[in-house]
């Protein structure tokens, strides 16, 4: 069993769970994640590492509450425990001097960004990042960003941040008022980081993206996670996350993540009946 260290509210429906797991502490490096078992009846779900403290023994994980197994994260609280913990899993973010570097989260993926921002920063690049939300209030971590980079640059879907944008035309934008980067990292939703790769490609820079397809052992066994990258089958688990944002299969990596939503659902409704019960 793994101690919940912290658990708090971010923002709205956005939940960030400090764990103790120190022997996943010492190993994790940017851009690797953890499976999680929230209970012994739980599915095993991935996360991204937000932030690794080996002084503290903790592993930090920011995760939207859109299923059973979230809604169940999201309802426990500081000094619970969840049952299974296992990480550091996947290859760990590709970490070079390259130039100017376009660090782009959204969601959990600001979390998710963050880390790999600051290692880059180490790396003697110029990083900017920039966070998208869907408005100004569901944007966090600002200030952990702008100790690891150059510039940062928020993107909102209303105006609440200045005026609407999204990322899409944000690229657009700041590619053509600024010097073109020599590399863009993308964390967060599919939706969000598929835009990205559209909004690259033809500007021809090289775009990096982290996968998180639905997952089982982790470890390369169940095929699960098999995603299509260049014409070539991976596995995200054990190949990834990190795959070239301009030969991912989008559509079928889309397909293969809703081929359970109808049993999703089903579970979802069952799991918030069974609470109003409780309550
Ligand atoms: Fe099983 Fe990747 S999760 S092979």
């Amino acid at each position: 069993m793994f101690k919940i260290l912290l658990k708090e509210n971010l923002v709205p429906n956005l939940q960030v769970v400090k764990i103790e797991a120190p022997e996943i502490a010492k190993k994790a490096l940017p851009g690797q994640f953890v499976i999680i078992r929230v209970d012994e009846y739980g599915e095993r779900i991935p996360m991204t590492i937000a932030e690794a403290d080996p002084e503290e023994g903790s592993i930090t994980v920011i995760f939207m509450e859109v299923g059973t197994t979230t809604g169940k994260m999201a309802s426990l609280k500081t000094g619970d425990y969840i049952e299974n913990f296992t990480g550091p899993l996947g290859v760990p973010a590709e970490i070079e001097k390259v130039g100017t570097v376009l660090c782009i989260g959204g969601c959990y993926g600001i979390g998710g960004i963050t880390p790999i921002a600051r290692a880059m920063k180490e790396a003697g690049n110029k990083v900017i990042s920039i966070i998208e939300g869907r408005s100004k209030r569901l944007l966090y971590w600002q200030d952990k960003l702008e100790g690891s980079c150059d510039e940062l640059v928020t993107v909102t879907g209303d105006d609440s941040d200045s005026y609407q944008e999204w990322i899409s035309e944000k690229i657009d934008r700041y590619i053509k008022g600024n010097e073109k980067p020599d590399l863009v990292i993308a964390v967060g939703c599919t939706f969000m980081m598929r835009n990205v790769a559209e909004a690259t490609k033809d500007l021809g820079i090289k775009t990096i993206v982290h996968l998180s397809p639905i997952m089982v052992d982790g470890t390369g066994m169940c095929g699960c996670c098999r995603v299509e990258v260049g014409g070539t089958t991976k596995f995200a688990c054990v190949d990834g996350p990190e795959f070239d944002a301009h030969e991912v299969e989008w559509d079928l990596l889309v397909a293969r993540q809703v081929q359970y939503l109808a049993e999703e659902i089903e579970s979802l409704q069952m799991f918030e009946c069974t609470n109003w019960t409780k309550v």
